[in-house]
C-alpha cells in the first residue's frame, strides 16, 4: 500500500535539546506517517534515544514543535505520551525487577472488575499470557519476578507490554539487543502486523541489515542534526553508512598475523549441573579463539562459569600452566583473566564516576608512581587517547558516564578492559549497540591487545565478526562444546548446522 503524505500521524519541527555543555538535538524535524516503520539511524551519541525520549514524555525539548494528528501538543510525562498513543521500548531495561510480567504488563492500569473494587486478575493474567506465549512455550515464568528471568526473558516482557498499550505509535530503541534469532523473528511479525492495523513504528536499531528488513523510510541524524530521510527502496547499506559517519569506513575485518605462544588458558572438564557439559578448551598467547552457538545454547554461561561468576560442579583453570581456584570475577581478574559481560549496564561501569576514571580503574597500578601518587596527567592522557580512537562521545573525560548514550557507555568499559594488563580477555558480544564506524576500531584494539602477547576469547552472534577475527572456532549446542573449526574451515554454513544441531 502507498502511503499518503497526507497521513502524518507525529510531526517534529525544529526540535532542540540542550544538556549542560551538550547540545544533544538541534533543529531535528522529522514526520511519522501512519502505518509506516520509520528507522532512525545514526552513531553512537547522534540523538536518537534523546529524540525518543522527548517522544516519549521523559525529557522536555529545549524548543521546537511536536504535532500529534495536526495539534500541537507539550508531551508532559510518560502518562501523557501514552494518552495521545505513544508507546516506548526503552534501550536501557525499565522493567521493575520484584513484579511478575503480569504485574508490570499492569502496572498503572490495572483492570478492575466492572461494578467492583478487586483487580481482575484473570484477564490481565490471560492477556499476558496470550503475548508472551506467541515467544515462549512456557507460561510459568508469568508468576515470577522478572528479575529471576534473564536478560532475554525481560526484554520480550518489555516488548509484550509495548506492544499491549493499543498504541497508535510503537518506538523501539534497539528491542533486538539480546534477542535469539527465534524471538527476533517473533517480533518482526509482530512489527509487520502491526504495520497492517496503521499502526506506525519508530525502529533504532545499529543492525543495519534489520533496517533494511524491515524499514520503509529512513531518518539519519548526525551529532543531533538532521542529515537527511531516504525511502529504503531509494538506498543503499554503503550510502547510509556514508550519510551517517559522513567519512569513508572500512567495513573489513582482518585479524594481523601473530605468531602463537605458549598456552596461556586451559579449561578443562568444566561442568555446571543441566546447563554446561564437560568443557574443554585451551587458548594461547596472540590467538583469538571464537565460541559461536545460538542464544541460549550457553556461550554466555560458559564464560561466567571461567570467571567464577556462577557456581560450577566440576572444572579446572590454567593460566599460564597454573591452576587457580576461581570463585568470583575478583579471583579470575588475580588470575590474569578478565571478561568484558554481555549486559553491561549492570555489570561494567561506575556510572557516576567520570569517563577518565572508568577507564584507568581497573588498572590503577598502571598510573600510581611509587605505588603512592596518582599520576592525574597520565590517567588523563590514557583517557583522552581512547576517548579518541573509539570516537567516545563526550564534552570531556570528566563528564560522568551516566551521561553518555548507551553506546558510548560500553565503549568506555571496552577501553577499560583493554587498558588492563590481564593474560586473557573474554568479550561477550562486544559490538553490540556499538555503531559501523566504531566497530572497526573494537577490532583494532582486540587485535592489538593479542599482537601484544594476550589471548582472546571471543562470544558473538555475528558471524562475520568471528570468521573474520578469530583463528580457531569452537561451536557450542546446549552446553556442550560439538565442534573445534580452524579459521580455514570455519564457514557460515558449516557453524550454523553445528550450532542448530543438525550435525545429530
Ligand atoms: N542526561 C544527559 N545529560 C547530558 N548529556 C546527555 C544526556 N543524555 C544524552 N546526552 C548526550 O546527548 C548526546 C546524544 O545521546 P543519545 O543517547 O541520544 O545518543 P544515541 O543516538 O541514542 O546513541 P547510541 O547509539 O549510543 O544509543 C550524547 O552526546 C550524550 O552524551
Ligand atoms: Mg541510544
Amino acid at each position: 500500500m502507498e502511503v499518503q503524505d497526507d497521513q502524518v500521524l507525529i510531526s517534529l519541527t525544529g526540535i532542540t535539546k540542550e544538556f549542560p555543555g551538550v547540545k544533544a538535538l538541534e533543529g531535528v524535524s522529522l514526520d511519522i506517517r501512519k502505518g509506516e516503520v520509520l528507522a532512525l539511524v545514526g552513531e553512537n551519541g547522534a540523538g536518537k534515544s534523546t529524540l525518543i525520549k522527548i517522544l516519549s514524555g521523559l525529557y522536555q525539548k529545549t524548543s521546537g514543535e511536536i504535532r500529534v494528528n495536526g495539534e500541537v501538543v507539550d508531551i508532559k510525562d510518560t502518562k501523557h505520551a501514552q494518552e495521545l498513543g505513544i508507546s516506548t521500548i526503552f534501550q536501557e531495561p525499565t522493567l521493575a525487577p520484584e513484579l511478575t510480567a503480569v504485574q508490570n504488563l499492569y502496572l498503572g492500569r490495572e483492570i478492575v472488575k466492572p461494578g467492583l473494587r478487586k483487580m481482575d486478575e484473570k484477564t490481565m493474567y490471560e492477556e499476558t499470557e496470550k503475548l508472551y506465549r506467541k515467544f515462549f512455550s512456557t507460561v510459568e515464568d508469568l508468576h515470577v519476578p522478572v528479575k529471576e528471568l534473564g536478560a532475554l526473558k525481560n526484554r520480550v516482557i518489555e516488548i509484550a507490554k509495548a506492544i499491549s498499550f493499543q498504541a497508535s505509535v510503537v518506538i523501539m530503541d534497539e528491542p533486538t539487543a539480546q534477542l535469539a534469532d527465534h524471538e527476533r523473528e517473533v517480533l518482526f511479525d509482530f512489527i509487520r502486523s502491526l504495520k497492517e492495523q496503521g499502526v506506525s513504528i519508530i525502529y533504532v536499531s545499529h543492525h543495519l541489515r534489520e533496517l533494511f528488513l524491515l524499514a520503509d523510510r529512513m531518518h539519519v541524524m548526525r551529532d543531533g542534526k538532521n542529515v537527511a530521510t531516504v525511502n529504503k527502496s531509494d538506498t543503499t547499506i554503503d550510502q547510509l553508512v556514508a550519510m551517517m559517519v559522513g567519512r569513508e569506513v572500512s567495513n573489513y575485518i582482518v585479524k594481523k598475523e601473530v605468531p602463537f605462544g605458549e598456552e596461556v588458558l586451559r579449561v578443562t572438564d568444566l561442568n555446571r549441573q543441566g546447563i554446561l557439559k564437560n568443557i574443554n578448551f585451551n587458548l594461547r598467547k596472540g590467538e583469538i579463539v571464537g565460541i559461536a552457538g545460538l542464544a541460549g545454547s550457553g556461550r554466555t554461561e560458559t564464560v561466567r562459569a571461567v570467571v567464577g561468576a556462577d557456581p560450577i560442579n566440576s572444572g579446572n583453570v590454567e593460566v599460564e600452566g597454573k591452576s587457580h581456584k576461581i570463585r568470583s570475577p575478583k579471583d579470575a581478574i588475580k588470575a590474569g583473566i578478565g571478561l568484558l559481560p554481555e549486559n553491561r549496564k549492570m555489570h561494567g561501569a561506575l556510572i557516576d564516576l567520570p569517563v577518565s576514571q572508568n577507564i584507568t580503574m581497573a588498572a590503577m597500578d598502571r598510573i600510581i608512581a611509587n605505588k603512592l601518587v596518582l599520576k592525574k596527567k597520565k590517567e588523563s592522557q590514557i583517557a583522552e587517547d581512547y576517548v579518541q580512537r573509539l570516537r567516545i562521545k563526550t564534552p570531556t573525560i570528566n563528564q560522568k558516564v551516566r551521561f553518555l548514550s548507551g553506546g558510548n557507555q560500553q565503549k568506555v568499559i571496552l577501553a577499560k578492559w583493554l587498558f588492563t594488563e590481564s593474560k586473557v580477555l573474554i568479550f561477550d558480544e562486544p559490538t553490540q549497540g556499538i555503531d559501523v564506524g566504531a566497530k572497526v576500531e573494537v577490532y583494532n584494539l582486540i587485535s592489538e591487545f593479542v599482537q601484544n602477547g594476550g589471548g582472546v576469547l571471543l562470544v558473538s552472534s555475528e558471524l562475520p565478526e568471528l570468521m573474520g577475527l578469530c583463528d580457531r572456532i569452537y561451536v557450542i549446542h546446549k552446553g556442550e562444546f560439538v565442534k573445534e573449526f580452524s579459521r580455514e574451515e570455519a564457514t557460515e554454513e558449516n557453524i550454523m548446522m553445528y550450532a542448530s544441531g543438525g550435525h545429530t
